[in-house]
C-alpha cells in the first residue's frame, strides 16, 4: 500500500494533532489529580475528582485509537513499515499497552473515582482510596514523552539487521 504525498502529509498531520491531544489529554489529568489528591478545598477536590470520572477517559481514549489507528497506515504505507524499524515496532507496542491500560485498568476505576468526589464534596470519607491516581498520568506521560522522543529521533536503525547481526555473532561463536 502507497499513500499519495497529499494523503501521506494529511494522514501524518492527523497522527501528530492526536498524538498532541492525547498528550493534552494527560497533563489534564495530571492537574486534575494533583487538585483531587492534594490541594485546596473540599468542593474544589470533589469537583476535580467528579470531572475526572465523567470527562476524561473517552476523549483520552479516542485521542489514543487516533493515534494508533493514523500510525498504522503511516506504517503501512510508508518505507518505515509496522515492525521495520525499532522505532516504529517500539511505538506500537506503547501505543496499545497504553490502550490496554486505559480500558482495562483506568476506566473500570472510574465509578468509584466520582463517588469519592461526591463524598469529599459533602465533607464524607470517601469509600475507596483514589491515591492510585497517582500512577495513570505518570505512567502514560512517561511513555508519551519517549514515544515523541523515538518519532523524532528514530534511533536504533532497522530490526532486521538487528537481528541478523546476531546470528552473525553466533555464527562467529
Ligand atoms: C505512542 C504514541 C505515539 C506518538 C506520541 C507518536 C508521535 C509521532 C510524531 C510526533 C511523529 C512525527 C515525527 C516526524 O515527522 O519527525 C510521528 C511519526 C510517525 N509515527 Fe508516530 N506516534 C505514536 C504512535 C505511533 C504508532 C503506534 C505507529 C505505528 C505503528 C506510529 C508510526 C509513525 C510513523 C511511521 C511516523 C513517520 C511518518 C512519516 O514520516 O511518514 N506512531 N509519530
Amino acid at each position: 500500500m502507497k499513500l499519495a504525498p497529499r494523503v501521506r502529509k494529511a494522514v501524518l498531520t492527523l497522527h501528530i494533532v492526536s498524538a498532541g491531544a492525547w498528550i493534552g489529554i494527560d497533563v489534564l489529568v495530571a492537574v486534575l489529580v494533583g487538585v483531587g489528591l492534594s490541594g485546596g478545598s473540599d468542593a474544589a477536590r470533589g469537583l476535580a475528582l467528579r470531572a475526572l470520572a465523567e470527562y476524561v477517559v473517552s476523549p483520552m481514549l479516542v485521542s489514543a485509537l487516533v493515534c494508533l489507528g493514523s500510525g498504522l497506515l503511516l506504517g503501512l504505507a510508508t518505507k518505515w513499515g509496522l515492525v521495520r524499524y525499532w522505532w516504529v515496532a517500539v511505538k506500537l507496542v506503547m501505543n496499545v499497552l497504553l490502550c490496554v491500560l486505559i480500558v482495562v485498568a483506568l476506566r473500570p476505576g472510574m465509578p468509584e473515582v466520582g463517588a469519592a468526589g461526591e463524598a469529599i464534596e459533602a465533607a464524607q470519607v470517601p469509600a475507596t482510596d483514589v491515591s492510585f491516581l497517582v500512577f495513570p498520568p505518570t505512567v502514560s506521560l512517561t511513555v508519551l514523552a519517549a514515544a515523541t522522543l523515538l518519532s523524532v529521533y528514530k534511533p536504533w536503525g532497522r530490526v532486521r539487521q538487528a537481528a541478523q547481526g546476531l546470528t552473525a555473532v553466533n555464527a562467529g561463536a
